[in-house]
């Protein structure tokens, strides 16, 4: 049977090149923060959320906040006396689980559950003591260099600042991540004194104390170092995001969506999309969104937290937040869902049209310039152009009732809270106050006079 696997995510850091007031790994990547990318992984490995500790420091409660729907445990490091200091405030939680212990960092979030794995395997495979991920670099500066012997096992990781310059112009680094046996990290990093020249305990001198102690640390070398790459600086985020993207819409095309000019459009982590939905260009797909299969999704439209049932046609530069949409409604374009709202199957809501915390019933339509807002909308119902329900009146907000196969003429105002009952037809231009029964015409404007002759009589008294 294969050992368990602990997990530590070092994510105590303020990361001050940021220059942000935010914790670094709160930044996010792909439309989540980085440390969450890193604890999602570390539980997809472990198989146990409560293998998985964050090490937090910097704004502490807002990293445990961030991640803590994982339901993962947390270490505090109140002072961040080094990568070494770090993990040892993880070892009163993971030491009796035995078995194997992955280091990761919070700031490097592109790190694949399927290299993870490996790592776990050549660990295995090796019975080594430690397996450290190392890659070369071009530029290896500010990284600790991997220093090997003969049988091409790691003796050393020296970093940058000590390194000699024959050290220095090695090109292999470290990455910061590793796969320890417990028995030994934990024996042995307890013992590991600070650095000399900066006080802090540095988690890379394992593996000489590992190596004293007649063991062997193998590395495990990676062909190109995206995967490891850590967030730095407000233009590592973006690089780390736009691989992210680059992954999803990937994705998403391997599965059958047909994404135009996929480097446009921004889909994040845990959205999903059917086959045969078109995605145009800048859309942005955010959230937690689901949407179905055979959809159209529209240029420029932004569209979070929502659900899109099959055959949704959204028409460019649509804005839809937290709604439902049943298959086969038509939105857009310019059409605005604020939030909380429920398009029934076959609607059509056209431009200029704002729902807001609105049940909208199957095929009825509100096709131009119109607000619909804390309203149910019973099916076949057309609300005219520059219909305005008057929710609020600065106090409360109120209820709009419109029944079934109703017809809401243009420019009407229907005040709040206010039914308009089934079948009955809404005046142009009309004020409604009052209910209106089913089956009734209400008119609720001033009667029309018409006054034949009228202008030429003032035309001729002005001139
Ligand atoms: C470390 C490694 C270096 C490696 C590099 C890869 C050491 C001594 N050096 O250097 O060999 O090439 O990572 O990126 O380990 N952290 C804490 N508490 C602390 C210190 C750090 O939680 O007291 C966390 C940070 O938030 C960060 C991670 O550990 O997520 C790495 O720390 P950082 O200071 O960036 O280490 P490097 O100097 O980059
Ligand atoms: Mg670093």
């Amino acid at each position: 049977m294969s050992q368990p696997v602990s997990i530590a995510i070092l994510a105590a850091g303020l990361g001050t090149r940021m220059k942000s007031n935010k914790a670094k790994v709160l930044h996010q990547a792909g439309g989540m923060p980085l440390v969450e990318h890193v604890v999602r992984v570390a539980i997809e490995i472990s198989g146990e959320p409560s293998r998985v500790v964050t090490v937090v420091g910097h704004q502490a409660d807002q990293v445990k906040a961030a991640v803590s729907g994982h339901g993962c445990g947390f270490a505090l490091q109140s002072e961040q006396k080094g990568t070494g200091h770090a993990l040892l405030m993880c070892q009163d939680q993971l030491k009796g689980a035995g078995g194997l212990v992955v280091v990761l960092y919070g700031d490097t979030p592109l790190l694949l559950a399927s290299t993870l794995r490996r790592l776990i395997d050549l660990q295995a495979e090796t019975g080594a003591a430690a397996t450290v991920i190392t890659t070369d670099l071009d530029n290896p500066r500010g990284y600790g260099r991997i220093i090997r012997d003969g049988s091409g096992n790691v003796t050393a990781i020296v970093e940058q600042k000590a390194a000699t310059p024959e050290q220095a112009a090695i090109r292999e680094i470290n990455s910061g991540i590793y796969c320890f046996r417990a028995d030994l990290l934990w024996s042995l990093l307890p013992a590991i004194r600070p650095n000399k020249a900066s006080g802090e305990i540095y988690l890379t001198d394992m593996v000489e104390a590992l190596n004293a102690a007649g063991h062997r640390v193998v590395p495990m070398k990676l062909s190109s170092a995206e995967e490891l790459l850590g967030i730095n600086t407000k233009l590592e985020l973006s690089e780390a995001d736009r691989i992210f993207r680059d992954r999803k819409t990937r994705q998403l095309m391997l599965d059958g969506v047909t994404i135009i000019k996929p480097e446009t459009v921004t889909v994040d982590f845990d959205v999903t999309i059917g086959a045969d939905t078109i995605v145009e260009p800048f859309a942005q797909i955010l959230g937690k969104t689901t949407i179905g299969a055979n959809c159209r999704i529209g240029s420029g439209s932004i569209i979070r937290d929502s659900v899109l049932e099959d055959d949704v046609l959204i028409d460019a530069y649509t804005l839809i937040g937290t709604s439902h949409l049943e298959k086969d409604v038509h939105a857009g374009p310019f059409t605005r869902l604020r939030m909380g709202n429920c398009v029934e199957t076959g609607a059509h809501i056209g431009n200029f049209v704002e729902l807001k915390n609105t049940r909208l019933g199957a095929g009825s339509k509100s096709m131009h310039l119109a607000y619909l807002g804390d309203s149910t909308i019973g099916p076949k119902v057309n609300v005219g152009a520059g219909t305005i329900t008057c929710n609020y009146d600065g106090r409360v907000k109120s209820k709009t009732i419109i029944g079934r196969g109703s017809f809401i003429g243009s420019n009407s105002t229907l005040v709040a809270p206010i039914e308009i009952g089934e079948e009955s037809y809404v005046a142009a231009g009309s004020v409604i106050t009052t209910r209106v029964p089913e089956d009734t015409l209400a008119l609720g404007r001033a009667h029309q006079v018409n006054k034949p002759g009228w202008p030429s009589r003032r035309k001729a008294k002005q001139s």
